[in-house]
């Protein structure tokens, strides 16, 4: 039931990774996860072992099948990929132009998925604004806002604070929480910066990801952070992250059932 949104006015700062790795964190803590995929570049379901050749996703047939379910993966564990899928350009642009023009459009695709006992579904999106996270805003209950240790990022604070990501409220139940990813106390910059964010955005941090080689080799061995490196500082404060957002969620930990209510800090 809860869905969880990870975008970035920014691309390229790991919202994927942490989609994928945040997804497993929760399924650790016994949640039921859904993880689905807006970006054209459909990379998150490698991250769940699905083969770059499977071409399989909702978006292709979107509107001849408002049932986004039955497109639904399952990798074996108590995880499940939604994958955006190949598709050509006239069937992105429908995509969008059915997200950007109907407003029951999504809510019909997830509907199913929307009213699984239990499930928690965690949604990556392509950097910066656009239909889908403008459509998602009716729908979710907590947006996590990817940004890096840089002064791009800071740069970019105002985007978010003053609403001109979609144009209004990323959703209207827990609101936005931040990550700040890749982090690395040996530069000064990225330290600096990681100062300046935590001081700026105080509670709405939920965390801060340090730059770790592993979480590019785990990405790369189509593995979680915590199967391919558990004593990572990636895996800890991705764990850490998981922990903040089950919590916002009053998702008990241990038994993984969500209880309703979602927390507005
Ligand atoms: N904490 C991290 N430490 C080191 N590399 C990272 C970290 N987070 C992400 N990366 C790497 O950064 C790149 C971009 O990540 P990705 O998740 O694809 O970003 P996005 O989805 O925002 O475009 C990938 O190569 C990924 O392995
Ligand atoms: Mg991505």
């Amino acid at each position: 039931m809860p869905l969880v949104c990870v975008c970035s006015p920014k691309g390229g700062v790991g919202k994927t990774t942490l989609t994928a790795n945040l997804a497993y964190s929760l399924a650790r803590g016994g949640s039921k996860v859904l993880a689905i995929d807006f970006d054209v570049q459909n990379a998150l379901r490698l991250h769940f072992g699905v083969p770059l050749s499977d071409a399989r996703g909702f978006v292709a047939k979107s509107a001849e099948n408002p049932d986004w379910s039955q497109s639904v993966l399952t990798t074996g564990g108590n995880i499940f990929v939604l994958p955006y899928g190949d598709v050509t350009e006239d069937q992105r642009v429908a995509f969008e132009d059915n997200l950007a023009h109907d407003p029951q459009f999504l809510a019909r695709g997830l509907n199913t998925l929307l009213n699984y006992p239990g499930l928690v579904i965690i949604a990556d999106f392509p950097p910066g604004p656009g239909p889908a996270l403008k459509a998602m805003a009716a729908l979710a209950d907590l947006h996590v806002v990817v940004m890096l240790a840089d002064t791009a990022s800071v740069s970019l604070l105002p985007q978010i604070e003053n609403h001109r990501m979609i144009g209004g409220e990323l959703n209207h139940r827990a609101g936005h929480y931040f990550v700040l990813n890749q982090s690395d106390s040996r530069r000064n910059i990225s330290r600096d910066v990681t100062a300046f964010m935590e001081q700026r955005l105080g509670d709405k941090l939920l965390g801060v990801v340090h730059r770790d080689e592993s979480v590019a080799e785990a990405n790369a061995s189509q593995q979680s952070i915590f199967d391919f490196s558990p004593v990572s500082a990636a895996a800890f404060d991705i764990e850490l992250v998981g922990k903040k957002v089950s919590s916002l969620l009053n998702i008990k930990v241990g038994t993984g059932e969500f209880h309703g209510q979602i927390k507005n800090w």
